[in-house]
């Protein structure tokens, strides 16, 4: 897998978050608290590199010259897991634009089918696809097959854990697109989960039985 492709976020706050995270002991509420707080930490990273333009502001003593944002940023979750980490965005960037893909990956033959899709205006945007697990890559390289149908100026993946599986095929279908994960984990058991990962992120972010 390419070097430039998954950037691991070791910071050690992310780390702390992410054991939590595993810990089958952490009950939904927690775990959902945890997703915010360690979202933070990804997205910071995944957003280093965004370009910023000159902006010219009076202080309350003089003129200075700072630096903003000036191309609007879409956050798009994939339904439902992402949308626990979508709170952290909005709050960070209050003038995302969100759009929504909903995907569910058949038990037995791991692909996903798509339920549901809006997404706004992507053309010269950069997009930022949420989805904090990469097991097979199914999902992520769905998604982002359609995100850059419409031209966006860039799009980054921001996950919690990546198994190689998924890395390897975002990397063949989608070379362009970074990833930004705290884990790169082992593999994936028959089933399609991530080992040693952390189960499945929907249901303990809510709280439903597998
Ligand atoms: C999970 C997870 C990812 C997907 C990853 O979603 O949230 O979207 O699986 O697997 P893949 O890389 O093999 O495609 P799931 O389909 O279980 O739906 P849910 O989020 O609604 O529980
Ligand atoms: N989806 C999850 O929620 N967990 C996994 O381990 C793999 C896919």
């Amino acid at each position: 897998m390419g070097p430039a492709m998954l950037t691991m976020v070791d910071h050690p706050l992310a780390q702390h978050l992410l054991t939590s995270l595993r810990d089958r002991d952490t009950p939904p509420p927690v775990f959902r608290t945890l997703t915010r707080r360690l979202t933070l930490a990804l997205v910071l990273e995944a957003t280093r590199d965004l370009p910023t333009a000159p902006r010219k502001v009076d202080t309350p003593l003089e003129p200075v010259e700072g630096r903003e944002i000036p191309t609007p940023l879409v956050a798009i979750p994939i339904l439902r897991a992402g949308l626990g980490m979508l709170e952290a965005v909005t709050d960070t960037f209050p003038g995302v634009a969100v759009g929504y893909i909903g995907l569910e990956r058949d038990e037995r033959t791991l692909q996903p089918t798509s339920y549901y899709e809006k997404l706004p205006n992507l053309a010269g945007n950069h997009a930022l696809l949420l989805d904090p697990m990469l097991a097979t890559g199914g999902s992520a390289v769905r998604a982002s097959a359609s995100i850059l149908s419409r031209g966006p100026a860039s799009l980054r993946m921001v996950c919690v854990v990546a198994a190689p599986e998924g890395v390897r095929a975002m990397e063949e279908a989608h070379p362009d697109v970074p990833i930004f994960a705290a884990a790169l984990d082992r593999e994936l058991n028959q089933r399609g989960y991530i080992l040693p990962g952390l189960g499945d992120f929907g249901d303990r972010l809510y709280g439903t039985e597998p």
